[in-house]
């Protein structure tokens, strides 16, 4: 009974990943020759790898982003004798947000180096439009940082040192936060930190990360946490001093 059981557990946990249109985060119209040059193939895997957000391509209708080459849109980059342009549909519900999460990636330097990158035959296929740079200032996270000052004590203070209330509490090997803050990429890392080694085997971000692999549970009681109080994490991370250690940093990526 209890195999039978299991079985069943990870038949329901293996059944979302296969991906059927409705399980997909977002939708994306994109033009057929983008498809049939391998380049969504290439992109979107790297994109959903970072972010956990997986997309659905379409090629007819109307999904909450689109590819567009009939000049709708914001031109991204040129390549196979056309213009492509990138935009997002009316509407700002979960999986409008979802969509904008790849908007800010595309545009992005990852997003910008990976569509550079794509050259199926050792010829680079799109360049990028550079007329449409923008600086995008940094406006912070949108979450509370008090209620993010609790949480990161409670949910990362187990492991990293955040401030004076747990300084010798962190486990030795673990960068506390205002050393993490200090580094260039700091918000790319923690937008990001659970996809990053250690956080994936024990934490689950409801809506966004993938169920534990049942074979490989959990070695310590797991933590989760909603998207807003991730945000809210992030909004007090942005606002802890960073570390001044007088030297460059490095830290393995
Ligand atoms: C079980 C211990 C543990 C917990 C709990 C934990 N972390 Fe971490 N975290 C680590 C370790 C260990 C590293 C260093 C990983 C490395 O350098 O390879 C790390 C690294 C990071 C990094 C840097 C990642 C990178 O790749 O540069 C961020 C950001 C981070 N943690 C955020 C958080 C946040 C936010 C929380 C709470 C919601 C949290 N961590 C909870 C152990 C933990």
């Amino acid at each position: 009974m209890f195999r039978i059981l299991i079985a069943a557990i990870s038949i329901a946990c293996i059944l979302p990943g296969q991906g059927a249109a409705q399980d997909k985060d977002f939708s994306l119209k994109s033009p057929k020759a983008l498809i049939d040059s391998g380049f969504i193939k290439f992109l979107l895997p790297r994109f959903s790898l970072k972010t956990g957000v997986l997309v659905d391509v379409k090629t007819a209708e109307n999904g909450e982003a689109y590819f567009s080459t009939s000049g709708e849109g914001e031109p991204v980059f040129q390549g196979l004798g056309n213009v492509y342009s990138f935009g997002l549909t009316e509407g700002n519900g979960p999986r409008h947000k979802k969509a904008q999460r790849f908007v800010d990636w595309l545009v992005s330097d990852v997003g910008k180096r990976t569509i550079e990158q794509f050259s199926p035959n050792g010829k680079q296929v799109f360049t990028l439009i550079t007329t449409a740079e923008k600086e995008v200032e940094f406006e912070g996270f949108g979450g509370n940082a008090a209620l993010g000052e609790t949480l990161a004590f409670t949910n990362c203070g187990r492991c990293h040192v955040i401030g004076e209330r747990n300084k010798m509490q962190g486990i030795g090997s673990t960068p506390s936060f205002a050393l993490l803050r200090s580094l260039d990429d700091w918000q790319q890392r923690f937008e990001t930190f659970y996809l990053r080694r250690p956080h994936p085997v024990i934490m689950q971000i409801d809506g966004i990360t993938e169920p534990f692999d049942p074979a490989h549970p959990p070695t310590i009681h797991p933590l989760t946490m909603t998207e807003t109080e991730v945000l809210d994490i992030l909004t007090y991370a942005h606002t802890i001093q960073p570390a001044d250690l007088g030297a460059a940093l490095v830290m393995h990526q």
